[in-house]
Order: structure tokens, then C-alpha cells, then sequence
């Protein structure tokens, strides 16, 4: 399998079962009786309309209404009828589809010694078919978007793009607050990169020497995978022992983390404004529900990108359990609606 061949196949999935979903389910359902009427209020621009229960930032709604008004303008579709929940959910379709593309551009750029693409094909097929993310890809939650500008910062991250990505990260916010942590997690990734730069040119440099005095004519020290074996043993070892100059070195050191890792400092501090401002993180006044499942779905992903691909075996069985885990989800959303004894609403299963 490969990418054109994946993306196909993912398409008329997500499709398919978008439409079963929808055709079931053509009202808003839980949590969407906030947002759909908050993005129509947008759409309709009243942008001082405020829904007190909705405790997120208004990401999603502003990209809805950036997205489908002017879509609708060029199909000559009334704006009432553009931010229906029908067009709303299928804006989470876009991020869908874009959770995979990133999720495959990740891989090949942290995989691209390994000459692997139709493994990693494969697993970014699988890993957007993630029964946790799965359902929220076809009603109009905050999550998938979420998912997809995180992932987009961290490629662009891993691109060296450190400006797009500072931007990214700020629309990732506006989907959801908590995505600070991966702004802190990318400034930390800049400064270990910064870390592990000056070591090499510290090391490089006395590597050299013994090396050249060893081994006149072999130049070992440009080795790069050598230079890869950086441990944080050794990171220590040099800020506690630098070489000369103690001290200046470890100032430069310091000032070269804050210099590259500025973008993320300024999103931090914006945020502890807005956390001061707000006198919270949350938005809405109304109590939190505690951690739910979904919260782990970023930590997952970014865990299953950086470690190695398995067996086709693994790829294959991981790919049919999720899709008969997600088979009987929709199956059961479907077919089993069902009744509370507190409420006349008609409950679905959902995760
Ligand atoms: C805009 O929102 C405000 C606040 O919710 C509301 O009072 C007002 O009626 C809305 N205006 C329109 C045109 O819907």
C-alpha cells in the first residue's frame, strides 16, 4: 500500500460513514447543542454572541465560519444554509483527512532513513482510524481540529519552520487551552536540540583532535551517526565540567535556548496573561468533567510516531481491530439507540 492508495480508501471510509451517521443523526447530539448554535451565530455574524456552558476558546467556530462562508459565496449557497450541521460536521471531515496527511509527512520525516513508506502508509491509515478520535471525525466536536493543528505544529516544527509553527500552535490553543502543553513540549524539544548542537560543536571539536593525533588521515569526527549518540549523561557531565571559560560558557548556552525557543516563550507568556485575565484556564463558569479518555489521543499519536514500525503482521491486525472496533461502534450507534429513565432523550453509544 502507499499514500494515493490509502488516502482513497480513508476518503470513502470517512464517507461513507459520515453519511450513515448523519442520515441517523441529523440533529445536534450531546455536546454539539453548544457548538452548532455558536457557529451559526458566527456565521451570521454576530460575533458578541457568547454561549456561557462552552468552556473552549472559539477556534473551531471562527475556522468553521473562515471556511464555509466564503465557500458558500463561491457556490452561491445561502449563508444560513452553509452553516447547517450538516456543512459544520463535515468541516471536522477536512481536519480528518488532514490528521492523516500530517500524521503521514510526521512519519516520513522522523522515518526517512528507513526507506519504509508503505509501512508507514499503513500506519497512518491506521493511527487516523483511532477508535478514541474515530466518531468525533463526523459530529461537530472541538477534538479532531484540536488533534490536526498539534500535529501541524509539530511538523513544521520537525520542518525547522519554528515562526508557522508558533502560529499553528496559537490556532491549536484556540481549539483548546490544554494545547499549551504542546507548546511547552516543542519549546523543549527546541532547547534539547540546542543542548545536544552545542555539545557536538564542545565535543566535536576535542574529538577531533585526539583523533586526528591518533589517525592522521581518517577523519572520524565528521561521522555523523556517531554524533548522534548524544546521552543526557554526557550533556550533565559537560554543563557540570565545560571545557574553558565555565561560567560564559553556560550563560551562552543558555541565552542560545532562549534565543531559538523565543516564539514559544512569547505564546507561554501570552497564555499566563490570558490565564491571569480570565482568572482560569476554563472559559465557562460551569464545573469540569474529569479526565476523560480522549485526552490521551495527542500523547498516543506523538508516542506511536517517534517509535519504530512493527511487523506487516502487527500493521495489519492493528489496522482490522481498529476498524472492527469502529465497525461496532457506528453499528451500535446506529442500531441501538436507547433511553435513560431520567430523560425522554434518545442516547446513543458513543466513546
Ligand atoms: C447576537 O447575540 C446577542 C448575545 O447573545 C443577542 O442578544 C442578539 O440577539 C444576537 N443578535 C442577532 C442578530 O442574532
Amino acid at each position: 500500500m502507499n499514500f494515493p492508495v490509502a488516502l482513497a480508501f480513508l476518503v470513502l471510509l470517512f464517507s461513507i460513514t459520515f453519511f450513515v451517521i448523519h442520515n441517523e443523526q441529523t440533529d445536534p447530539y450531546m455536546d454539539e447543542i453548544f457548538h452548532v448554535p455558536q457557529a451559526k451565530q458566527y456565521c451570521q455574524g454576530n460575533f458578541s454572541h457568547w454561549d456561557p456552558m462552552i468552556t473552549t476558546l472559539p477556534g473551531l467556530y471562527l475556522m468553521s465560519v473562515g471556511i464555509l462562508v466564503p465557500l458558500g459565496k463561491a457556490l452561491g449557497v445561502e449563508t444560513t444554509n452553509v452553516c447547517s450541521v450538516l456543512w459544520l460536521r463535515s468541516v471536522n471531515l477536512l481536519f480528518a483527512i488532514g490528521n492523516f496527511y500530517v500524521i503521514y509527512a510526521i512519519m516520513c520525516k522522523l522515518h526517512q532513513k528507513e526507506k519504509i513508506e508503505p509501512k508507514i502508509a499503513v500506519t497512518a491509515l491506521t493511527l487516523s482510524l483511532l477508535p478514541l478520535l474515530f466518531f468525533f471525525n463526523f459530529l461537530y466536536y472541538t477534538d479532531v481540529g484540536s488533534t490536526f493543528f498539534v500535529l501541524f505544529m509539530y511538523l513544521l516544527h520537525l520542518q525547522g519552520n519554528k515562526a508557522l509553527a508558533s502560529i499553528v500552535g496559537i490556532i491549536a490553543i484556540m481549539f483548546r487551552q490544554t494545547n499549551i502543553i504542546w507548546v511547552i513540549f516543542m519549546a523543549g524539544l527546541t532547547a534539547r536540540q540546542v543542548i545536544v548542537d552545542w555539545f557536538k560543536e564542545k565535543s566535536g571539536n576535542s574529538y577531533q583532535r585526539k583523533s586526528i593525533k591518533e589517525h592522521p588521515d581518517v577523519s572520524t569526527a565528521t561521522n555523523p551517526s556517531e554524533d548522534n549518540e548524544v546521552t543526557l549523561f554526557q550533556i550533565v557531565k559537560l554543563l557540570l565540567n565545560p571545557p574553558q571559560h565555565k561560567k560564559l560558557n553556560l550563560i551562552y548556552l543558555i541565552f542560545c535556548i532562549l534565543k531559538s525557543s523565543a516564539c514559544h516563550i512569547i505564546i507561554i507568556l501570552g497564555f499566563l496573561v490570558f490565564v491571569y485575565v480570565n482568572q482560569g484556564i476554563v472559559v465557562a463558569t460551569v464545573p469540569q468533567k474529569l479526565l476523560e479518555f480522549r485526552y490521551f489521543i495527542i500523547p498516543y499519536l506523538i508516542f506511536r510516531l517517534n517509535i519504530r514500525t512493527g511487523f506487516w503482521v502487527q500493521l495489519w491486525t492493528e489496522a482490522m481491530l481498529y476498524m472492527v472496533v469502529n465497525f461496532l461502534t457506528v453499528y451500535l450507534f446506529v442500531n441501538k439507540p436507547f433511553k435513560w429513565e431520567n430523560s425522554p432523550d434518545v442516547q446513543r453509544f458513543i466513546w
